[in-house]
């Protein structure tokens, strides 16, 4: 199949493949272990069948909805992705625009590439901030202080990696490695790269934690910027420390990396004002449920006093209309919107942000509903 004109969020992978370094392609596109989760999120949304219905008039039908308390022209938005900037030049700014073009919220990694100033100058309307908790709580507490005056309202805050995954591509192509053998398996993937290199390794420097980077003094490269921030995860986290992270951010808090009915009624009690239901794309424990799978339970346990949303393996407008149909308010995107950078700049973002909000209205038009308050269970066929 040519490429020439990508239609899908899967066109635009392959696009990203043949741009990247296959160590970078795979440190989107791979998961942990055995890559189960990873396929569950993707296979059970595709599992799912819709209900047709006919004669419904459906002459006006509307995406909007709000999220966190935005407007949003659709319920999307696209999830934090740590070193975007690696996949596509100054790519968190870029991205951050086309957000803004489609209408829908963008929100900068911790680890992005891009500092939350140089996000705020590229964007017109108040993005949202992701958050790990590090060791550092001084250095939390300041994060939340440049988020905040940088405009974002709404924190996410990732709670499914107490210590990063193991992400069997990343070891095989040397990811971290030192010494002349990584220094050449690492050049090997290179070479065959000209676009990136110019384009992104040259023309998109500095390539550096760019939140971080008063913190890790004489950093040179990312490998020195990982291990400070592998050493930094905190694993002695719990439920009590959200009480002191409010104390520290007074807009809306979205805990991300829920995937049990009783962890989200703990949520629910301290206070979230929302939940991203998610596995962390499958990149944390392999041999978890999909997202979708414990979506249902989780919607249920919440009811309307929280907002919840769902991540992992939405590739479609459809699959937005099924994660609506089961309890999601919205979704997030993360592998799609760095492919379509990395393999077709923000053209390519803004092409299938387009594409996504126009399969979810035609979905909607086809199973006769106008509003997205309106999708709901009955629009799945259990038959
Ligand atoms: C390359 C990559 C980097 C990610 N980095 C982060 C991150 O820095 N913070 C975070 O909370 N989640 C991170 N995630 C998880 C995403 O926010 C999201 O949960 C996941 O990608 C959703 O699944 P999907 O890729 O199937 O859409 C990352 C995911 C990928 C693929």
């Amino acid at each position: 199949m040519g490429l020439s004109n990508p239609a899908t969020a899967l066109d635009y992978r392959r696009l990203a493949q043949r741009r990247l370094p296959r160590f970078l392609f795979d440190y989107i596109d791979g998961a942990a272990g055995d890559e189960l989760t990873l396929a569950a999120n993707v296979a059970d949304l595709a599992a799912l069948r819709l209900r047709q219905r006919v004669l419904v008039n459906v002459e006006s039908v509307d995406t909007r909805t709000t999220l966190a308390g935005e407007d949003c022209a659709m319920p999307l938005a696209l999830a934090p992705v740590g070193m975007a900037g690696m996949m596509a030049r100054r790519g968190e700014a870029q991205a951050v625009r086309a957000a803004n073009a489609a209408g829908v919220p963008f929100t900068l990694s911790t680890v992005g590439i891009c500092p939350l100033d140089e996000v705020r100058a590229a964007s017109t309307k108040p993005f949202w901030f992701q958050l790990y908790m590090i060791r550092d709580r001084a250095l939390i507490v300041a994060l939340l202080e440049r988020a905040w005056a940088a405009g974002c309202r709404t924190l996410v805050f990732t709670i499914d990696l107490p210590i990063p995954g193991m992400r069997h591509r990343d070891t095989r192509n040397g990811i971290g490695g030192k010494g002349l053998r990584a220094a050449l398996l690492k050049a090997a993937q290179l070479l065959p790269r000209p676009h990136w290199l110019w384009n992104v390794a040259l023309r998109g420097r500095p390539l550096n934690f760019g939140n971080l980077t008063e913190q890790v003094p004489g950093a040179r490269d990312l490998t020195a910027f990982w291990a400070w921030v592998n050493s930094q995860f905190d694993t002695r986290v719990t439920w009590r420390d959200i009480d002191w992270l409010r104390t520290h951010w007074k807009g809306k808090l979205l805990l991300k990396g829920i995937l049990d009915a009783q962890d989200a009624r703990s949520a629910v009690k301290v206070g979230a004002d929302g939940i991203v239901v998610s596995n962390h794309g499958g990149r944390q424990l392999d041999g978890a449920a999909s997202s979708i799978s414990k979506l249902p339970a989780i919607a249920q346990v919440v009811g309307t006093q929280a907002e919840v949303l769902l991540d992992g393996g939405v590739r479609s407008g459809a699959d937005i209309f099924k994660a609506l149909a089961l309890g999601a308010r919205g979704v997030l995107i993360g592998r799609p919107w760095v492919w379509e950078l990395a393999g077709a700049g923000v053209a390519g973002l803004r092409d299938l942000l387009g594409t996504l909000q126009r399969e979810l209205k035609l979905t909607m038009t086809m199973a006769g509903v106008t509003r997205v308050a309106d999708i709901n269970a009955s629009h799945i066929d259990r038959t």
